[in-house]
């Protein structure tokens, strides 16, 4: 199926597009509802951010759960758990999370993920390290045999963004700074393009040592427990 998306796409790039989103959203789609299904009333439900898990909070709001307490990882998904008549708590008044559904921007059959592609990454890795389960959902298109191709996010303080900008090119990398962009935390954002990251875990920890970064969009030490990966075809899932 992907082949055929590449031969189509030298031949006629905006008709490709068009498949291309479909297909993707499919697969959004089967993911986010195969999601659903691991919900249980009562549960304190961590929410992500992002187009896959927008289809998880619609499909929430079609089947509601009785005593749910949901905690969201950023503005956006409160404010579209909330315009759909779900209300959030906060992480603090809920304490563990029992379940943390979330989609990444590229996640291996490791489950190691990056994330941070809509700028959320903080308050995501709070919520995933705060979950007993973290049920990660994707396309097919987001599943890679190394990460990296997609730009790594680093939410950094803002006075520190041009020292960790060149911390991040001494371990290889090519730092991007997301103009025009704060986090819900008032921070900035440095997309890292280039970085080698065979060893995910040693990169995170590397990363996280530099002063002034808030947090790196790389989930390998906590990486996601189950992996849904949608597709025209069905699910497959990854332990
Ligand atoms: C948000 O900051 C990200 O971590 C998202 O989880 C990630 O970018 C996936 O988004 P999509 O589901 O829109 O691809």
């Amino acid at each position: 199926m992907r082949h055929w998306l590449e031969i189509f796409y030298r031949t006629s790039a905006g008709t490709l597009l068009r498949r291309r989103e479909l297909n993707q959203d499919d697969g959004k789609k089967r993911a986010a509802l195969a999601a659903l299904t691991h919900v249980e009333d009562g549960m304190a439900l961590g929410v992500g951010t992002g187009s896959t898990v927008d289809f998880f909070i619609d499909a929430l709001a079609e089947r509601p759960h009785r005593k749910l307490r949901l905690v969201s990882s950023s503005e956006r998904s409160t404010e579209r758990l909330g315009r759909l008549g779900l209300d959030v708590t906060e992480l603090s008044a809920v304490g563990d999370v029992d379940l943390y559904v979330d989609g990444a921007d590229e996640a291996t059959q490791h489950l190691h993920l990056i994330k941070g592609g809509g700028g959320a990454l903080t308050r995501e890795k709070i919520v995933a390290g705060a979950a007993r389960k973290f049920i990660c959902i994707v396309d097919d298109s987001k599943l890679v045999g190394r990460l990296g191709k997609f730009p790594l996010p680093v939410e950094v303080i803002p006075m520190a963004r041009s020292f960790v900008a060149r911390q991040l090119v001494k371990a290889g990398g090519q730092p991007v700074w997301r103009q025009d962009f704060v986090t819900d935390n008032g921070n900035q954002i440095i997309d890292v393009r280039n970085l080698d990251i065979s060893n995910p875990v040693e990169m995170e920890t590397r990363i996280n040592q530099i002063p002034g970064v808030v947090t790196v969009g790389l989930f390998a030490h906590r990486g996601a427990d189950l992996l849904l990966v949608g597709s025209a075809e069905g699910v497959e899932i990854m332990t």
